[in-house]
């Protein structure tokens, strides 16, 4: 360790397990892509932990070193995944199904992909309603099926000799509920999965299941799970990083490149349409009301959080924003977006923006999984713990303390997850005044 550092990071020795719950598009087209880097097929792109660098110390002392050379992450060699699915198709068969990657590619790694079979889910129709499977848990209470995973974990855990281990959702969208009475401490939380409490989701039961037995939890979807109130605080107490929610991937993703660079501008605005297509069975499940909800809900905070009408009611007091998901089969995962952003300038004159993004959602998600795992990993051996809110910038409604407002511009955000890397190694944190180089 160098002296300098602000925190002690223990070394990634030893293998990292990652647990999804979730066998899909996302997850497959994650193992897939670490499993074809590893093998040399093709490139990480899109992943902050395997191509990009961190500046450090002032412009002219030329030091930008990789991020993974600059803090200790764990090596693609060292993971070891497994996950649960309601259904019992191999990660091989879902990722064939889920069609995203090419068959060819597919074929590749088809022998790391047929041995991972999902466990048996936890699974509730109330919380997920356009999809069934038969691989689903059956017990009497919800403390049942919680020690139930635990035990998967520690089976898992004692197969493959990880020496860590971390768990990402990437289940489907659950239906949209508020925080409740029961997610208020871990002593009502706790009352509740033996009562059966119905405020109580599936993924939260994996959520505490893992930070229980001490395991970094990150959320991918909007879905509340880990962002309870007694989550975090279970995290705090077993000293467990956790972050969330949904990953900020495609259409959300470019508005917030956007919005904070008209936002600079103070150029105004008032209306911002966004409407897409998709097929997956994401889009699916998305296409019931209540799981919409959950996901419209994240995505529509983020216009309102980065335009602060409140600070700026002439520019944006008067914005209109709507989110339309549309499920249409014939793309499956090719996802395409359209955006219509009406924009004012100088003495009020409109304008127009059209964006036409025919994206892939898995491609954009599949790194942000693999960065999410390796950094919580790290954050973990660094002894952080509760809510890691440098990580934002993967996330469209970023966990955050009560006392402030998420932060959504995804420069910050990115400044953020960069300064805690300097600040984790004892280097000076970038401000970007710069002044020094002109006196
Ligand atoms: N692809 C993206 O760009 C993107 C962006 C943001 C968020 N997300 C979210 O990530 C999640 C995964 O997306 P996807 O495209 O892989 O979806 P998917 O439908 O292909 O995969 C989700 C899988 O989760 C399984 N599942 C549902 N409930 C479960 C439970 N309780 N336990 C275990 N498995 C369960 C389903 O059977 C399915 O196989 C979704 O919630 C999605 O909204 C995706």
């Amino acid at each position: 360790m160098a002296t300098k550092d602000n925190v002690r990071i223990s070394p990634a020795q030893g293998k990292l397990g990652v647990l999804i719950p979730g066998i899909g598009a996302v997850s497959t087209t994650f193992i897939a892509g670490v499993e074809a880097v590893k093998r040399g097929i093709a490139a990480p792109v899109g992943s902050l932990t395997q191509l990009a660098t961190v500046r450090l110390g002032k412009r002219t002392e030329g030091r930008t070193p990789l991020i993974k050379d600059l803090v200790p992450l764990a090596s693609l060699n060292d993971l070891e995944f497994a996950g649960w699915d309601i259904y019992e198709d191999t990660a091989y068969e879902a990722a064939r199904k889920a069609a995203v990657l090419e068959p060819a590619l597919i074929e590749q790694v088809r022998e790391p992909l047929e041995k991972i079979h999902p466990m048996e889910a936890v699974f509730d129709r109330e919380y997920v309603r356009r999809i069934h499977g038969p691989n689903v848990k059956e017990a009497r209470t919800k403390m049942e099926k919680a020690e139930m995973l635990m035990d998967d974990v520690r089976q898992f855990q004692k197969r493959t000799g990880v020496a860590r281990t971390v768990m990402i959702w990437c289940g489907s969208t659950e239906v949209f509920h508020k925080p409740s009475q029961v997610h208020e401490t871990i002593k009502k939380f706790e009352r509740g999965l033996q009562k059966n409490d119905p405020e109580i989701a599936p993924s939260q039961i994996y959520a505490y299941a893992a930070l229980k037995l001490g395991i970094p939890y990150a959320n991918g979807a909007p879905n509340l799970s880990v962002d309870a109130p007694a989550l975090v605080e279970l995290a705090r107490e077993n000293e467990v990083p956790v972050c969330g929610k949904d990953f900020k991937t495609g259409q959300t993703f470019i508005k917030t490149l956007l919005a904070p660079g008209l936002k600079a501008r103070m150029l105004g605005m008032s209306g911002w349409f966004s409407t897409n297509i998709l097929g997956n069975r994401d889009g699916e499940v998305l296409d019931d009301p209540g799981s919409f909800k959950s996901k419209e809900t994240t995505k529509l905070s983020v216009l309102d959080q980065i335009l602060q009408p409140k600070l700026y009611p002439q520019l944006y007091g008067d914005l209109f924003h709507s989110v339309r998901i549309n499920y249409y089969p014939p793309r499956g995962d090719a996802k395409e977006g359209w955006d219509n952003i009406d924009i004012f300038g100088w003495l009020g004159y409109p304008m127009q923006i059209k964006i036409n993004f025919l994206c892939r959602d898995s491609i954009l998600a599949a790194p942000l999984v693999l960065d999410l795992v390796l950094f919580l990993d790290l954050a973990h051996r660094a002894g952080m713990r509760g809510i890691q809110e440098w990580l934002s910038f993967y996330f469209k409604a970023p966990m955050h303390a009560p006392e402030v407002y998420p932060e959504h511009d995804i420069f910050i955000q990115l400044m953020k997850l960069k300064n805690t890397l300097r600040w984790m190694r004892g280097e000076d944190l970038i401000t970007h005044l710069g002044l020094e180089y002109y006196d």
